[in-house]
């Protein structure tokens, strides 16, 4: 059976667009309302990065240009017209900024905080405590597309390959493959009920729900792939499984410490309890002959 295991390690470092996230400092500090005359979009953010950067809040400029942003109604503080930067905010907008800071300030991460995020072109909807996808998990499915393209002559009866993937979270790596491979099938499975219920409302939200069967299982239930029989062989299994070791779990940023399922990165004592499972299940589900494929990326946290 031909295996791609790829496998990339990062550092304890808090989810991400751009840099890392480092350090932290819990604080029973409370920020006081900006001071009246701090009203336009490009004040707030000033404001908020010196209140971010003297409480150590990882990443503090980028939180409130993306916390003013979002609450101006765009993706980015970069995208909004130079007039909306200067035009005097509404108290409604004002009180808004308030909190979603205030949250930031609790190390609730980004993500968690605006509600949604991008993998892969992708708007998904984000919810704690499921695991926010990395930037590294893109480059994974980077690299199954490549695989899939080089093969595409031979991979799934149905003109795409039929996909398994192990732990699918908020969905974003079966519904990115989804999306760029218009004849492609997948069956994600996750043993957690919040990432199965929003693996459902973003495939939803994508109208790609009539091609991904969701499945709640634990694949570490003794023969827990004969659920996934009905739906034949695979073309390929992709995960990016739990992996940290048990004993280093408390060694994460705070971010990920409170606000993410423990279940998405404790891999147990040697960080392969879900890989070995997954390495142990590929040959009941991979297809007989024809090409294979399996790749299992340990990104993140
Ligand atoms: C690191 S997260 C990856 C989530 C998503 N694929 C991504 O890359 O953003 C690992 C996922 O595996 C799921 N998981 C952990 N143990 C599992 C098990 N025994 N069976 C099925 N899923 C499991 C977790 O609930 C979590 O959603």
């Amino acid at each position: 059976m031909a295996l791609w295991g790829r496998m990339l390690w990062a550092l304890f470092s808090g989810p991400r667009r751009r840099g890392g996230t480092q350090g932290w400092a819990f604080s029973s500090w409370q920020p006081h309302p900006p001071l009246a005359g701090l009203s336009s979009a490009t004040e707030l953010v000033s404001y908020w990065t010196g209140v971010f950067e003297k409480r150590g809040i990882p990443e503090a400029q980028e939180s409130s240009e993306y916390i003013v942003a979002h609450v101006l109604g765009a993706k980015t503080f970069q995208s909004l017209k130079p007039v909306l930067r200067t035009y005097p905010l509404t108290p409604q907008q004002l009180k808004c900024i308030q909190e979603l800071s205030r949250r930031r300030l609790q190390r609730m991460p980004l993500q968690y905080i605006l509600g949604e995020w991008d993998f892969q072109g992708l708007n998904l909807k984000m919810v704690p405590p499921v695991f926010i996808p990395r930037p590294e998990t893109e480059e994974l499915v980077e690299w199954v597309l490549e695989d899939v393209a080089q093969r595409s002559h031979a991979v799934g009866a149905q003109g795409g390959p039929l996909i398994l993937e192990v732990g699918c979270g908020s969905g974003a790596i079966s519904l990115s493959l989804l999306s760029k491979l218009p004849q492609s099938q997948v069956i994600a499975v996750d043993k957690e009920v919040t990432a199965i219920s929003l693996t459902h409302e973003n495939a939803q939200r994508l109208r790609l729900q009539d091609r991904i069967q969701i499945i709640p299982l634990d694949v570490t239930l003794e023969g827990s792939w004969i659920h996934l029989l009905p739906w034949g062989f695979m073309d390929l299994i992709i995960s990016n499984p739990p992996y940290v070791f048990h004993q280093d779990m408390e060694l994460l940023a705070p971010e990920i410490l409170s606000y993410e399922d423990p279940a998405a990165l404790d891999g147990g004592e040697e960080g392969m309890d879900i890989i070995t499972q997954i390495l142990m299940l590929a040959p009941q589900l991979l297809k007989y002959s024809g090409p294979r494929f399996l790749h299992i990326q340990r990104s993140g946290p």
